[in-house]
């Protein structure tokens, strides 16, 4: 059977969706949305798809999807994704999964009513390279793990929380066999944030078109506790944006380290491992590029050695074809995002957040 697939949001991750659903077999993208026209037209031109919408009910009710990747921006993934499962259509949903904890669990129970998939498009876990470091991990290679550790791209920290920081939860929830609790602090213009610091994404990080709902603080310093007792830390903080190096895993373990960090060139992860516990300037020799068999970064015949959203989408197509929660599926889709309440409840609690959180109301907004 040909899966029909779908795309709400003809931006910039958009592409990513479409060239994976092209390429996956057994797929035929089908239909586009988008309130833009010249998105709209333009990412169709690219792939040759004739079926447009203006209109995602529109295109929910006429099309019979299978499967639908929400790529619009955070504030409308909840109408759009409950939408979808109305319609009994299969939800791969960009991050963040919404902009607040209550609206994602009515995401969760209308697509569990409807008998849909609701999956999160957390894609770093499903590469390769992630799926080596696992392996390398649970073969023992790098001893037990002690910590993983993650820094932001630059931008203002409740900005870059809804940006990498849920990506960055979902690989320590991937490496520390899930997350336990969260403890941070937050700061604003250097004094710790308080309500007066509370507002809209769009406010607090400018140079960025997206809106990621209500955040605060350009600062954080996140504790992250895994549920094997090993840790992650998260720092966001201010600094010129750079990509490159600084985004990816740096894993210690009690034998050796390792990170996956993309190379500033060509984007491409690099799996990078080196002998020791905890390293020195001095050991910097010993830091040796880890090099892989170029079969495993082939879907079909071509290779896809990025971050790609192919990754994602294949699990999620394959887990409609074998009539299985996709891995980030079910209650899986929240956990990124339960972490990001969990950073703002702890930082006004000054006390630790277990997961799942009990209160489901925004942290923020019940300050405000
Ligand atoms: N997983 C990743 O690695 C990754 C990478 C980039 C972006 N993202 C996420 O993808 C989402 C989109 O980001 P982007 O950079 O592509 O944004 P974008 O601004 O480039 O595109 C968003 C598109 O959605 C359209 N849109 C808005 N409301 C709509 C509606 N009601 N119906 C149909 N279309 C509508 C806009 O017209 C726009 O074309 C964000 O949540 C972002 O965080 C994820």
């Amino acid at each position: 059977m040909v899966l029909r697939a779908g795309i709400v949001g003809c931006g910039g991750i958009s592409r990513s969706h479409a060239t994976a659903y092209t390429n996956l077999d057994g797929v035929t993208l089908t239909a586009l949305c988008d309130i833009n026209p010249d998105a709209l037209h333009a990412r169709a031109d690219e792939h040759g798809v004739s079926s447009l919408y203006t209109d995602y009910e529109a295109m929910f009710q006429e099309e019979k999807l299978d499967v639908v990747s929400v790529c619009t921006h955070a504030p409308q993934h909840a109408p759009v994704a409950i939408a979808a499962a109305k319609s009994g259509v299969n939800v791969l949903c960009e991050k963040p999964l919404s902009i607040d904890l209550q609206s994602a669990d009515q995401m969760l129970a209308a697509c569990a009513e409807a008998g849909v998939r609701l999956a999160i498009s957390h894609q770093y876990r499903f590469t390769p390279i992630f799926q080596e470091a696992k392996a390398w991990i649970e073969s023992g290679r790098i001893g037990e793990v002690r910590s993983v550790r993650e820094v932001g791209k630059g931008r203002p920290a409740g900005f870059e929380l809804m940006e990498m920081g849920v990506h960055y939860f979902d690989e320590m929830d991937f490496f520390l066999g899930g997350i336990a609790w969260i403890h941070a602090q937050i700061t604003y213009q250097g004094h710790e944030v308080g309500a007066e610091d509370i507002m809209p994404s769009r406010q607090l990080c400018k140079t960025d078109r997206r809106d990621n709902g209500i955040v605060a603080g350009d600062t954080m310093l996140i504790h992250i506790r895994g549920q094997s007792g090993t840790y992650g830390i998260m720092e966001l903080y201010c600094r010129e944006p750079r990509q490159g190096w600084m985004m990816g895993p740096h894993i210690l373990g009690s034998e050796g380290q390792l990170m996956i960090k993309p190379n500033p060139d060509d984007g491409r992860d690099e799996m990078w491992y080196c002998p020791f516990d905890v390293s020195f300037a001095a050991h910097t020799p010993q830091w040796e590029r880890v090099r892989f068999d170029p079969e495993i970064f082939m879907i079909g015949n071509k290779p896809w050695p990025g971050r790609h959203s192919i990754w994602g989408a294949r699990d999620m197509v394959d887990a409609i074809r074998d009539n299985r929660q996709p891995e980030l599926g079910g209650a899986k889709a929240l956990t990124s995002l339960e972490c990001v309440s969990a950073v703002y409840e702890s930082h006004f609690t000054r006390a630790r957040a277990e997961l799942p959180l009990k209160d489901r109301r925004h942290p923020l907004v019940k300050r405000l």
